[in-house]
């Protein structure tokens, strides 16, 4: 068992001596941002921030954590949706921030490969990738602040998973700091590798449990040379499923994000975010977002979204539509859609289900979970928003207006569960892309009990026999 009082002074004074004044903070002042949430649902507390500026370092941090039996949290950019990097109350715990280890340590664009740190942004691995012809294709709404690490360690999915995969398909290798503090190193770039157990993709989605990600080779794929993007109001998600399927048989090969959004949702993106606009005449109960890319010249993208859209339009499967013409109102467009998440927080309370169906089932989703929500709490706001066509659906819920956020807060697990019935009956799952974090582990034994969670405990017991991991995260 790790131990739950404060770390002694004489753990803190060494692991000074190996990160330097920089590298460690103990003032509250300093401490208290990182000991709570991006949503300010968890606050926590701790008596340091621990910064390493290297692999080595790290590794020393945590035999040092190791030896005494103190527990760590470890924390990239904490845009965690679950509380899963925020340390609980007691003061027990330390927070590693990999912040610090942040440097591309190569790129190939032979091997199409990018090799980097845990604690530099997706936005940077993004940039750096693009620096060298490539793209890395991960894109999601928090990646100015999430970090590599973050996102490996949660298996984020994001806008292009429908083309791409999430984030463990595009890991090639790893570093892993153990939880005795050795470390792995395994930052292979090879596309074939079947050589026993496949050990890097047990770190990714452990949400730092089982050992801390610090470096990993990421596949990249070619550079888009043409995009095309659309805004399309239609009458149901029903007509948007059908909008996908068009898109999917027409070139399915160019579909690189398909988003759903309610017209709830993005009236509250252009009441709370500044500059956000509706680039259509009228006001709409449903959208879909297509995004169109590829690596080919001369490809007719363009031409071919005008095709799918014109059919749309002449069944009644789109009201009405607005391509970008430029890259200002490709972003203009796409910024009504990642600014849902920060648009809710201003409308006050929300509840949030990152919950996934069949991608066929995403309509029965939105229709069945809204009716049994607006069951459960009249004038309760249904906010269903996300990556339609890979069936990963953010069942968000606002308080109803003028209502109490704490009294709404309190009822969060009777909305989760109100949601998740719908989903267990439409065969899918409590959690696509967030996680478990804090938030959820309760909800494990219900949804992957018997075999699946005994392996899990199993394979937590084996590789960090002390519990010092990341504790109270994912497993219940
Ligand atoms: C997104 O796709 O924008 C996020 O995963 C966010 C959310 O659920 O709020
Ligand atoms: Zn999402």
């Amino acid at each position: 068992m790790p131990d739950t009082s404060p770390p002694a002074a004489a753990l803190l004074a060494a692991i000074r001596a190996v990160v330097g004044d920089h590298g460690l903070l103990t003032d509250p002042a300093d401490t208290d941002p990182y000991a709570q949430d991006w949503r300010r649902l968890y606050v926590g507390h701790t008596s340091a921030v621990v910064r390493p500026a290297s692999t080595a370092e790290l590794a020393d941090v945590v035999r040092l954590c190791a030896r005494a039996g103190v527990s760590l949290v470890p924390q990239g950019g904490n845009t965690s949706m679950v509380g899963g990097a925020t340390p609980d109350a007691d003061g027990s715990q330390l927070i590693l921030s990999l912040s610090r280890l942040n440097r591309v340590r190569d790129i190939d664009p032979v091997d199409m490969t990018l090799t980097i740190e845990a604690g530099a942004t997706l936005k940077a691995a993004q940039t750096a990738a693009a620096d060298a012809g490539c793209l890395l294709p991960l894109s999601i709404s928090s990646e100015g602040s999430a970090q590599i690490g973050g996102v490996l360690a949660t298996n984020a999915g994001g806008n292009n998973t429908v083309r791409y995969g999430n984030a463990r398909d595009l890991v090639l290798g790893l570093e892993v700091v153990l939880a005795d503090g050795e470390i792995w190193n395994g930052l292979r770039r090879l596309r074939k590798d079947n050589t026993g157990y496949c050990l890097r993709q047990l770190f990714v989605g452990s949400e730092g449990t089982l050992g801390i990600i610090t470096a990993a080779v990421l596949k990249l794929a070619p550079r888009p040379r043409e995009l095309a993007v659309a805004l399309c109001a239609v009458p149901s998600p029903d007509a948007a499923l059908d909008l996908f399927t068009r898109f999917q048989a027409h070139d399915p090969a160019s579909v690189q994000a398909f988003e759903y959004m309610s017209g709830q949702g993005v009236q509250f993106v252009i009441r709370h975010i500044q500059g956000a606009a509706l680039p259509l005449a009228e006001p709409a109960a449903h959208y879909a977002l297509i995004e169109l890319a590829t690596p080919r010249t001369n490809a007719g993208l363009r031409a071919s979204l005008e095709q799918v859209l014109e059919g749309a339009l002449a069944d009644g499967i789109v009201s009405d539509a607005a391509i970008a013409e430029s890259d200002a109102q490709r972003a203009a467009i796409w910024r009504l859609r990642e600014e849902h998440s920060e648009a809710q927080k201003r409308e006050g309370a929300s509840v949030k289900n990152d919950v996934s169906v069949p991608v066929s089932k995403v309509p029965e989703l939105i229709r069945r979970a809204t009716i049994a929500c607006e069951a459960l709490i009249p004038g309760i706001r249904a906010v269903p928003f996300g990556h339609m066509g890979d069936g990963n659906i953010h069942f968000n819920l606002e308080q109803p207006p003028g209502a109490d956020p704490a009294w709404f807060l309190a009822q969060d697990h009777a909305i989760m569960d109100t949601v998740n019935d719908v989903v267990r009956a439409l065969d899918g799952s409590f959690s696509a892309e967030h996680g478990v974090g804090q938030l959820k582990p309760y909800m494990m034994p219900d949804w992957r009990g018997g075999a699946e969670l005994a392996v899990m405990q199993r394979i937590k017991a084996a590789l960090d026999p002390r519990g010092i991991m990341n504790p109270g995260k994912v497993l219940p």
